[in-house]
């Protein structure tokens, strides 16, 4: 059961993500600096939004991080039984989960409390400015991408949606498409914001 929950917390953080992958891609419109920082003020301007971020980001959030941690942890892997291409994202799934974690520490640090909440294009240029940052942001992006996609395949086999061998093949492209066209999303605002 708590796999299961574990699994569900991932599906509504993979939802955020992709929202924020919207909010985010704003930047790219015409007129972008002003619809970014009003969809910021929109999101964080209602008692209705905060109460709908704790049920379903904050709680989820907690929960997923640590009883992923706790997995990581505590169970032994046997790696052997599972054919190499599988082995591999299996892998990579654990490593981008703990690098996505701390990026999301640090972003969600930087971005509500270093900013006190008063978010805006040039806030983030000033911070995206840092090389270090910079670098930093796009490692994070990279792994949070992969994170959600690979977490996304294997959500849809947990909960008995693909459940035959063709239709995961299917889902693979599906999913790995969603990886690289958020790839591409995130460093075009990336680059938008480094300009
Ligand atoms: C292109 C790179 C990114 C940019 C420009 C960006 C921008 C922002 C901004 C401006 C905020 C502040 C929101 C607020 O104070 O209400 C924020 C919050 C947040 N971001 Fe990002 N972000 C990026 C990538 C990511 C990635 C890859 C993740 C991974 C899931 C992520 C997860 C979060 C989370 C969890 C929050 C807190 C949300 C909230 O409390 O409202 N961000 N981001």
């Amino acid at each position: 059961m708590a796999k299961r929950f574990h699994s569900l917390s991932g599906f509504f953080l993979g939802l955020f993500f992709f929202f924020h992958l919207y909010q985010n891609a704003l930047i790219l419109t015409e007129d972008g600096s002003t619809h970014f920082n009003e969809t910021y003020q929109f999101w964080n301007g209602s008692f209705f939004f905060l109460f709908f971020k704790i049920i379903f980001l904050y709680i989820p959030f907690f929960y997923h991080a640590g009883f992923g941690l706790y997995s990581l942890l505590t169970t032994r892997i046997n790696l052997t039984q599972y054919p190499a291409q599988a082995n591999i994202r299996f892998s990579l799934q654990k490593l981008t989960g703990v690098v996505s974690l701390v990026f999301i520490f640090y972003h969600i640090l930087t971005t509500k409390w270093i900013f006190a909440g008063d978010v805006d294009v040039q806030a983030l240029e000033q911070l995206l400015v840092h090389p270090v940052v910079f670098v930093f942001y796009i490692v994070g992006m990279i792994c949070a991408s992969f994170y959600f996609s690979n977490g996304l395949w294997s959500f849809l086999i947990t909960w008995g949606i693909t459940v035959s061998k063709k239709s995961q093949k299917i889902s693979l492209i599906f999913c790995s498409a969603f990886f690289v066209w958020s790839l591409i999303v995130q460093s075009l605002v990336l680059i938008k914001f480094n300009l």
